[in-house]
């Protein structure tokens, strides 16, 4: 049975697109015949490092005859694992139903010869050309309605039920054969999920799609108060797919659509592999955009994955320690759980205005900062560039001529210290007090109408992270509907949409003895993008005794003082008043546009056995310090680690009976930092040790058998 069999199977009306595929796919199963390989063995499982260096691997691109040579390579500078297959649909199905995966096998074996664990890419961000000229429906269609070509990558449509079926198709045969593979270890679907579709197919699906989710027009009209400017809709199809500038309500559930529909089409894939594929093997896909990319809600997409995994790249520049830390922590929330970095920078890319290089030594700080955050896993992209194709200026491992380029000698260095500090961060992962929530719908909602162009979320949200991992604190970023029993503070920064069931789930943990404070733009919005009836903090107006009478788009700086010390609002600040008793007030404006002038800047109140408080202004950098101290020692949270001189990074991962530190100087300048206690000097092998000496860029791994 060949793909065009299948695609005959026609689609009925009330099966579910996964249900289509699943018939596919046992399909596919039934005529196939599997051959299990002689590596098929899942109880043969090689040992692989907890702590993994590895890079991404094109052996498609390559004479079969230089494969153990860059395995060699790797071997010798400490990469355990490559990731292979995710471009290489045309190598491994050449024409419609013709299959050839004996030369991923002899990959795959050759690899675990190196000591080399292998994760499969399933091929669909890259369809081949046979593909989509036969069936052009399974190319996506832009907001201006051009329809994508061969040529490049990311062509495909989502949202197509055809083109679904092929990549079930695919995966499900690389999952036969496998899925078994002891040096296998685990999958990616996909690469990147990017660029969404707005062809009449999809148009309709997400009409549908509306359908399920209010079940009447008179509903829908109503939450998108649709008689304003005349929107009401009288039929489903009378309902447009608008890329910006639609109402509000609409937008937002077209984000929901589209994560939805990226879920579906992940879905496929991951039943695919999972039917034939041993437990132990991880699924994961590998998030992009610098992981702050929202084109889709992350915490739906990675529900369904066993792993979270995302692509850490600098471009232009050097690392924004901060920022990239922040980066780490939101993609440890995707899942609450350790995660790998599945692509990083080999230096520089090819993509960014300048493509500067980072320094030496910058790479292998950011591979630290990434286990310290949570990760379990870096690996490099790319190892050596294809001779031609759009990348040919990417940074890599290896050059042209597959001989070592300067940047493999500090891949070999990381490589031999993940193998040496493997055994100390087994089973350990950083353990917060702090979370800080995030949400996209709150992203989507302020985005699509954001009132002061300099109102950047992530901006607003680091200004709260960094004076916290300043006092060397773990931070967990989080969603807003996580779980917060066992956070002593919680932090919500740009909480604009607060439904009445997660001012419920914010007000429980307050009255169980949490500390809450929400920072500017929260509560403003229900679920559906509709202003809240009550002003801000909406459904928290009441427990908060206070409230935003009214906010203001700043172009200018105005003075703010009060128990917390002096300094500054800008781009935003919220009037606020106090509407009870023993509601007090932290901060106030000074002189300013008359309405903010001596007017409550910051409020707290205690509730139940703990405390709700709402700042209502972007602060600058020292009063924030000191707002956030006050935050930090009303919660009673608990030092991590002693003082830190500027510049330099704390991690903690936390083991069942000890803590591992890692120290990371992010400066251009030595750094010493005299410990509290004795701690083992894990990347030294052992010595015990009472101040750490940090080069420029240099990094302390230490063990306390205590955590
Ligand atoms: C990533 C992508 C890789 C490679 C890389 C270059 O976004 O997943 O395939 O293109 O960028 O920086």
């Amino acid at each position: 049975m060949t793909n065009e069999h299948l695609t005959r199977i026609r689609m009925r009306p009330h099966w579910k697109m996964r249900d289509l595929c699943g018939f596919a796919l046992a399909a596919i199963l039934l005529v196939a015949g599997v051959t299990r390989s002689p590596a098929a063995d899942s109880s043969a499982i090689s040992p692989a490092p907890s702590l993994l260096l590895g890079a991404a691997w094109y052996p498609e691109q390559w004479p079969e005859s230089r494969w153990d040579r860059d395995l060699s390579l790797m071997e010798a500078s400490h990469l355990h694992v490559v990731r292979v297959g995710e471009f290489a649909w045309s190598r491994m199905e050449p024409q419609e139903g013709r299959y050839d995966l004996d030369w991923l096998e002899r990959a795959v074996r050759l690899a675990e010869k190196h000591h080399i664990a292998v994760v499969l890419g399933t091929p669909t961000d890259a369809p081949p050309a046979w593909l989509t000229s036969k069936y052009p429906d399974t190319l996506r269609v832009d907001a201006n309605g051009r329809r994508a070509e061969h040529g490049s990558r990311r062509q495909f449509n989502y949202a197509s039920p055809r083109y679904r079926i092929f990549c079930a198709d695919i995966a499900g045969r690389m999952a036969q054969r496998f899925g078994h593979d002891r040096n296998v270890i685990g999958w990616q679907i996909g690469n990147e999920y990017t660029d969404e579709s707005f062809d009449a197919a999809t148009l309709a699906q997400f009409q549908q799609w509306l359908r399920r989710r209010f079940g009447t027009l008179d509903a829908l009209n109503e939450h998108w108060a649709t008689a304003y400017w005349s929107q009401t809709y009288d039929r489903w199809d009378e309902i447009p797919l608008v890329a910006s500038g639609g109402n509000p309500g609409l937008l937002l559930e077209h984000r929901h659509f589209v994560t939805e529909t990226w879920r579906d089409f992940q879905q496929v894939q991951l039943e695919a592999i999972r039917r034939q594929a041993d437990r132990r093997q991880f699924i994961t896909t590998n998030l992009g955009g610098l992981a702050w990319t929202d084109n889709f809600d992350h915490y739906q997409i990675a529900r369904d994955l066993t792993m979270a995994s995302w692509d850490d790249y600098v471009g232009q520049g050097h690392l924004n320690a901060a920022r990239n830390g922040a980066m780490h922590d939101l993609v440890r929330g995707w899942k609450r759980a350790p995660f790998w970095v599945m692509e990083a920078q080999p230096g520089s890319v090819n993509w960014a205005p300048v493509n500067t290089t980072l320094d030496r030594g910058e790479t292998r700080a950011m591979a630290w900062q990434a286990v310290g955050h949570g990760a379990d896993a870096v690996l490099y992209w790319q190892w050596r560039s294809a001779l031609n194709g759009q990348e040919q200026y990417h940074g890599a491992i290896v050059g042209p001529d597959g001989e070592p380029l300067p940047f493999y000698s500090e891949v070999s260095e990381i490589g031999s210290e993940f193998e040496r500090a493997g055994a100390a961060l087994k089973d350990t992962a950083p353990v917060a007090q702090v979370a800080l929530l995030h949400s996209y719908d709150s992203r989507w909602a302020i985005d699509f109408q954001p009132h002061n162009r300099n109102y950047d979320q992530l901006e607003v949200l680091l200004d709260w992270y960094r004076p916290l991992r300043a006092q060397g604190l773990t931070v967990d970023v989080i969603g807003a509907d996580a779980p917060l029993a066992g956070y002593k503070l919680v932090v919500a920064p740009s909480l604009n949409v607060i439904s009445s069931s997660l001012a419920k789930q914010l007000l429980a943990y307050v009255q169980q003895g949490g500390a809450l404070v929400l920072g500017p733009r929260s509560g403003m919005k229900d679920e559906y993008n509709a202003l809240n009836v009550q002003r801000q903090p909406g459904p928290l107006v009441e427990p908060l005794g206070g409230r935003v009478e009214q906010y203001y788009a700043l172009d200018g700086t105005v003075p703010v003082s009060g128990e917390l010390g002096a300094g500054t609002a800008d781009v935003w600040a919220e009037q606020l008043s106090t509407r009870a008793a023993d509601t007090s007030v932290l901060l106030r404006y000074g002189k300013s546009n008359g309405w903010l002038d001596g007017q409550p800047a910051m409020i707290t109140r205690q509730v139940g056995k703990g405390r709700i408080s709402y700042l209502g202004a972007v602060l600058d950098a020292n009063l924030m310090r000191s707002a956030i101290a006050w935050m930090t020692q009303t919660a009673q949270v608990e030092a991590e680690f002693g003082a830190l001189p500027e510049d330099v990074e704390v991690c903690r991962r936390v083991g069942r009976n000890h803590s591992v530190y890692i120290l990371i100087n992010h400066a251009s300048a030595a750094k010493e930092i005299h410990l509290s206690a004795p701690m083992m000097d894990v990347l030294h092998e052992g010595p015990s040790v009472t101040v750490a000496n940090l080069e420029a860029h240099g990094v302390a791994v230490l063990e306390a058998q205590a955590n």
